[in-house]
C-alpha cells in the first residue's frame, strides 16, 4: 500500500507502479532511513509533539527492524513504493498506531534528502579509505623506484630525464587533491534538511539542531525550499568522482602503454592480466582498460543529474528521484576501480633496465647540454640552437650525444670541453634537477617522506 491512499479511488496501473517505484535502488538506504527516523522520533518525543512513550516505542521498534534487516530475519518488500514506505509500513505492522505517528512534521521530500546525504557521507568514508590505501601503494612503489631513471615525455615524445618514482608521485599528488575534494564535499553534505517538510517547513515546534546533533551533522539547511530541492552535494561528489576517474583513466592509459612490447617498462602480475582466446602469446592489460573505459560511465552519471536538475522549478519534483541511480553508480564504479587498481599496481614488476635504456636513446639530455653552454656564459637561445645542431648531427651520424666525439661538439661551439660528457650523463642530469618538486632522487625522497608522514 502506498502512503498516499485516501484521495484515490483506484490503485496505480501495474506498469506505472513499477515506473514510479524507486525501491529497487533506494533499498540500499534502509540503514540511513532508519537512522534518520530514529533521530526524528526522538526529537518529536523530546518536544512533546508526540508522547515520550510513543517515541520510545518507535525508536525501539526501528532498532529491531534495523537488526532484523541486518541479520536477514527481515527482508525488504520489493513491492513497496520506496524504502521510506517500506520502513514506515513495517513499523506500523509491528507497533500499530504508534508507528503512524512517526511521519508527524515530516515529508518524504525532506526525508529522502536526508537519507541521501547520510548514505553518501558513509560512502565518502569508504572512498576516502580506498583512495588513501591506493596512495599508500603508490608511495611504496615510488620509494622502491625513487632513483629508477626513465624518460619523461611531452607529446609522448621523449623529453627530459625523470625517475619512475617521480612519475608515480605525480599520481599520488592528484589523488591527494581528490581526497581533499571529498573532504570538502562532506562539509556541505553534513547538513540536515529535516524540518523542511514537503517544501514549507511545519507548524510544529521542531528542534532541528537537536536532530542534526543526533545524526552527527554539523548544522541544518537554512531555507525549506532549498532544503528539499538541493542536490548540490550529490553533484559535487560526482564532480569529484569524475575528476578521480580522469586521474585513474590517465594512469590506466600509461599502464597500458608501459605493458606494450614497444615500452616494456612494467609487467603486470598474472593475477591482474587476461589472455586472448585465439592468440596464445597475449597477456592483456584488460583491468587498466576497463578502468579507462569506466570513466565514461561516471562522467555520464554526473551529466545525468546535472541535466535532471537544470530545469526543475522549486521545490521537490519527481525528476529528483533520478539522482540515486546516477550517484550510486558513480560511487560504486569509483570504488571498484580504485580497489582493483591498487593491487594491480602493487604487484606489477618494474623493469628498470628497460626504462633506463629508453632514457638513453631519445636525446633527453639535450636541455642539459644547452644548460652546460649557458653555465659557460652563452645566452640560452644560442645554446639551444647549438644543441639543436648537435642533435641533428647525431641523427645523421646514427649517434647519441653521449657517443658524439668532442671534436664534433667543438665544430659547433668552441665552449665545449671534455666535461660536457659529465654534464649530459643521465644520472647526473636527474640528480641535478633538485628544484623543489623536481625529479632528483633526493627531491623524490622528500616528497615520499612528506606523504608518508601524512598517511602512516
Ligand atoms: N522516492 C522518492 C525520491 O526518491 C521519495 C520522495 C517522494 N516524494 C514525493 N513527493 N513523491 O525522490
Amino acid at each position: 500500500m502506498p502512503l498516499w491512499t485516501g484521495r484515490f479511488k483506484k490503485s496505480l496501473d501495474k506498469k506505472t507502479n513499477d515506473f514510479n517505484s524507486s525501491i529497487s535502488f533506494d533499498c540500499r538506504m534502509a540503514k540511513q532511513d532508519i537512522k534518520g527516523s530514529v533521530a526524528h522520533a526522538t526529537m518529536l518525543g523530546k518536544q512533546n509533539i508526540i508522547d515520550k512513550s510513543e517515541s520510545d516505542k518507535i525508536v525501539a521498534s526501528l532498532g529491531e527492524i534495523a537488526a532484523d534487516l541486518e541479520s536477514g530475519a527481515l527482508s525488504i518488500d520489493m513491492t513497496a513504493e520506496d524504502i521510506h514506505t517500506f520502513v514506515e509500513g513495517e513499523l506500523t505492522k509491528r507497533i500499530g498506531d504508534s508507528g503512524k505517528r512517526l511521519h508527524t512534521a515530516r515529508s518524504r521530500n525532506d526525508q529522502v534528502a536526508l537519507d541521501l546525504r547520510l548514505y553518501l557521507l558513509d560512502e565518502c568514508d569508504k572512498l576516502t579509505e580506498a583512495i588513501t590505501n591506493f596512495v599508500k601503494v603508490i608511495v611504496a612503489k615510488a620509494r622502491e623506484n625513487y632513483d629508477a631513471v626513465m624518460p619523461g615525455y611531452t607529446h609522448l615524445q621523449r623529453a627530459q630525464p625523470i625517475t619512475f618514482g617521480h612519475h608515480l608521485m605525480a599520481y599520488a599528488a592528484m589523488l591527494m587533491r581528490d581526497l581533499d575534494r571529498i573532504a570538502d564535499c562532506k562539509k556541505r553534505m553534513a547538513v540536515s534538511p529535516l524540518g523542511s517538510g514537503a517544501l514549507a517547513g511545519t507548524t510544529y515546534p521542531l528542534d532541528r539542531e537537536y536532530v542534526a546533533e543526533l545524526l552527527g551533522l554539523h548544522g541544518v539547511s537554512t531555507n525549506s525550499l532549498d532544503g528539499v530541492s538541493d542536490r548540490d552535494y550529490a553533484l559535487e561528489l560526482m564532480s569529484a568522482l569524475s575528476i578521480i576517474m580522469v586521474h585513474l583513466s590517465r594512469f590506466a592509459e600509461e599502464i597500458i602503454m608501459w605493458c606494450s612490447w614497444e615500452f616494456k617498462f612494467i609487467e603486470l602480475d598474472d593475477a591482474f592480466s587476461t589472455g586472448s582466446s585465439i592468440m596464445p602469446q597475449k597477456k592483456n592489460p584488460d583491468i587498466a582498460e576497463l578502468v579507462r573505459g569506466k570513466s565514461g560511465r561516471v562522467f555520464g552519471d554526473l551529466l545525468t543529474l546535472l541535466t535532471a536538475m537544470k530545469g526543475i522549478p522549486l521545490a521537490y519534483n519527481k525528476d529528483m528521484q533520478e539522482d540515486k541511480e546516477a550517484v550510486f553508480d558513480a560511487v560504486d564504479t569509483v570504488l571498484i576501480c580504485v580497489e582493483t587498481f591498487a593491487p594491480m599496481l602493487e604487484t606489477a614488476t618494474v623493469l628498470r633496465d628497460n626504462m633506463r635504456n629508453a632514457a638513453a636513446k631519445g636525446f633527453i639530455n639535450a636541455t642539459d647540454c644547452a644548460d652546460y653552454l649557458v653555465y659557460k656564459g652563452l645566452p640560452f637561445r644560442d645554446a639551444y640552437k647549438a644543441t639543436g645542431q648537435l642533435v641533428a648531427l647525431c641523427i645523421d651520424m646514427g649517434l647519441t650525444l653521449e657517443s658524439l666525439p668532442l671534436e664534433e661538439y667543438k665544430k659547433v661551439c668552441d665552449l665545449f670541453e671534455e666535461d660536457v660528457f659529465e654534464a649530459i650523463d643521465l644520472d647526473v642530469c636527474v640528480k641535478k634537477r633538485t628544484v623543489k618538486g623536481g625529479p632528483s632522487p633526493e627531491c623524490v625522497l622528500n616528497e615520499i617522506e612528506a606523504l608518508e608522514k601524512l598517511l602512516f
